[in-house]
């Protein structure tokens, strides 16, 4: 597809997410194209993997700067070096500024391991299981200035099942999360999905099955 735009994926780890997002890429049809991944941690597995992928992969180490704002600088920096359209997030364990978030509304997007708003923050699984729900999921929002709480994109759900762990769990929402991220992602960068009044309009085939 001709003028793909150019996604920026930000990782701190081991990056799954974003190897599913680089392989939905490989399909010419996908509209946008992998353009750049930066890790807050220069040892972060997934920088690795999206080298053998063949995509330029760098590490903006959040420690070797005073300060969140020159960290962004940097980010914002490479991110401009490579001309990219849209922002990622993917297992990026760094809180941005508003001024950062802002000047990239409607522009960033992140997935979360929970249906948002239950299980905002860390230890989703965990939570789900002590909280007793039956059915649990992922969120891709977009990313406003409160944590997790970006309107809503997409989600998908998957049931709790008798005996779980939380590794079991999180197993299960990866799985969804490595299809729902790509199908999202595509919606965002086609103009799919417009915030209005503060919410994304749902749009037919929202509904995902559950696993
Ligand atoms: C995923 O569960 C994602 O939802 C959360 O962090 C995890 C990252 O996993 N934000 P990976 O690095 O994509 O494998």
């Amino acid at each position: 597809m001709k003028g793909r735009k150019r996604v920026a994926i930000l990782i701190s780890g081991r990056g799954s997410n974003m190897s599913a997002l680089i392989e939905a890429a490989r399909n010419p049809s996908y509209p946008a194209e992998i353009a750049l991944v930066l890790s807050n941690r220069p040892d972060a597995p997934g920088l690795f993997r999206a080298r053998e992928a063949g995509i330029p992969a760098e590490a903006v180490d959040h420690k070797a700067f005073g300060s969140r704002s020159d960290f962004e600088a940097a980010l914002e920096a490479r991110l401009e070096e490579h001309v990219i359209d849209i922002v990622a997030l993917a297992g990026f364990m760094r809180l941005m500024t508003a001024a950062f978030v802002d000047r990239w509304a409607g522009r960033m997007i992140n997935i979360h391991p929970a249906l948002l708003p239950a299980f905002p923050g860390l230890a989703t699984h965990e939570r789900a299981l002590e909280t007793g729900v039956r059915i649990h999921g992922c969120t891709v929002h977009y990313v406003t200035p409160g944590m997790d709480e970006g309107p809503i994109i997409a989600q998908a759900a998957v049931p709790v099942l008798t005996g779980d762990s939380a590794v079991d769990l999180a197993a299960r929402v990866l799985r969804a999360e490595h299809k729902l991220y790509p199908a999202a992602l595509a919606r965002v960068v086609r103009g799919e999905a417009p915030v209005v009044s503060g919410r994304v309009e749902i749009a037919p085939g929202d509904l995902l099955q559950c696993e």
